[in-house]
């Protein structure tokens, strides 16, 4: 409980959700048509939502997957690394993305990011790249495009794989062209605090054609046919398992949730923005660095709006203002504090305190604001006015 009296007290009447879902009526009409289908696992609705997405980030290789942690390690898994073999990523992103190197029995090995944009950086990835060095795997935090030219050259020249978390960054482009498919593989999610949710959902773009089959197979234990194939018309089809695999595949229903979402993506990434710019009018006053405008020829997705409590300007804690926010009804999300530094990674990692400094700087200040086409003027308003009562 706080003990800030008054000026704690919420004055909103329900919580303003974090990333709250816009679902309308055609998302609500296609998962009752798919329950009154008989026909609630992998299926047509899962190959019509590959189709629409393959064809909105124009990647010919698309698969759904039950989340992008799925996708990230189904791709490492395809790369066939030797055991051991050292992947570079970014310690500013969500653990998933670290937790999937591990499991696919690699090594992460932690690059520093940029201290405006969050992104992995460049510079320090190649520092890191040694013998063992594999793979990089750069996150597009919060939706910001990374560097995408300097990482696919410094992966050519080195003979790595380049496999891209684009969790956020479904809407995001540089010249045009979507993130998630410059590298080997790029994998999405569909999270509900996802700009396309499925509830939980992914999706795997491989640039290879070639490993779609196999991916495939992959995401239902190995098996040659799935449940769907195995009733087809042209008769009953026996399965064999030839390598043992996961249980990584989307349900119909989930694809049916997700199947009519992309029709208003840009819209509401457009309402978004007009929520993005409302909060740097509203915060300009406020002891916060408030995000990087996005670089030339990129769009950002803006699935993040996160912010830094500057300490040079308040004696505020960020965990006081996470603290305020909560009682004031405001959600709140922490993107993130640096996965280095989390008990695991220091256990066997031998990970520490002080390798890191730009990560665990922003690590140490950061904090996410709502940001969702759902979200009200009002909304805005009500959020600005708890961070000014809260640095007041
Ligand atoms: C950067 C990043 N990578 C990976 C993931 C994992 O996504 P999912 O929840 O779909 O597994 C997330 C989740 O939000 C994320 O933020």
């Amino acid at each position: 409980m706080s003990d800030h009296g008054e000026r704690w007290r919420p004055w909103r009447d329900r919580p303003l959700v974090f990333g709250a879902p816009t679902i309308g009526a055609a998302e609500r009409d296609e998962v009752i048509a798919c329950l009154e289908s008989g026909w609630l696992g992998t299926g047509p609705r899962v190959a019509e939502l590959e189709r629409r997405l393959g064809a909105y980030l124009d990647a010919p290789t698309a698969l759904a997957v039950s989340s992008c942690s799925a996708a990230l390690h189904l791709a490492l898994v395809v790369l066939d690394l030797p055991p051991g073999s050292e992947v570079i990523t970014s310690s500013m992103t969500f653990c998933a993305t670290a937790n999937a190197i591990v499991h696919a029995g690699c090594v992460p090995v932690f690059a520093d990011c940029d201290p405006h944009t969050f992104n992995i950086d460049v510079a320090d990835v190649r520092r890191k790249i040694t013998p063992r060095t594999r793979a990089i795997l750069p996150v597009h935090f919060a939706g910001r495009p990374c560097d995408v030219a300097a990482l696919g050259s410094l992966a050519r020249e080195h003979g790595l794989a380049l496999v891209e978390d684009a969790a956020h960054a479904l809407e995001a482009t540089v010249d045009g062209r979507h993130c998630g498919t410059f590298g080997d593989f790029g994998c999405f999610s569909f999270y509900v605090t996802k700009s396309v949710t499925t509830g939980d959902g992914g999706l795997l773009v491989a640039r290879d054609p070639g490993l779609a089959d196999r991916l495939r197979r992959l995401t239902l234990h190995g098996m040659t046919a799935d449940a769907w194939q195995r009733s087809a018309d042209d008769g009953f089809a026996h399965y064999e398992v030839v390598e043992p695999g996961f249980k990584y595949n989307l349900t119909d229903f989930a694809a049916a949730l997700g199947l009519h979402q992309l029709e208003g993506v840009d819209e509401r990434w457009q309402r978004r923005l007009a929520v993005w710019r409302r909060y740097e009018e509203e915060l300009a006053g406020l002891p916060l660095r408030l995000p990087a405008p996005a670089a030339e020829g990129t769009r950002h997705a803006l699935h993040l709006f996160t912010c830094l409590v500057d300490d040079s300007r308040t004696s505020v804690a960020r965990d006081d203002v996470l603290e305020g926010l909560r009682a004031l009804r405001i959600g709140t999300g922490v993107h993130y504090r640096a996965v280095h530094l989390h008990p695991w990674y220091r256990r066997h990692h031998g990970e520490r305190t002080g390798t890191l400094p730009n990560a665990e700087w922003v690590s140490a200040r950061t904090f996410s604001l709502p940001l969702s086409a759902a979200m009200s003027d009002g909304d805005v308003a009500d959020v600005a006015r708890a961070l000014r009562l809260i640095f007041a």
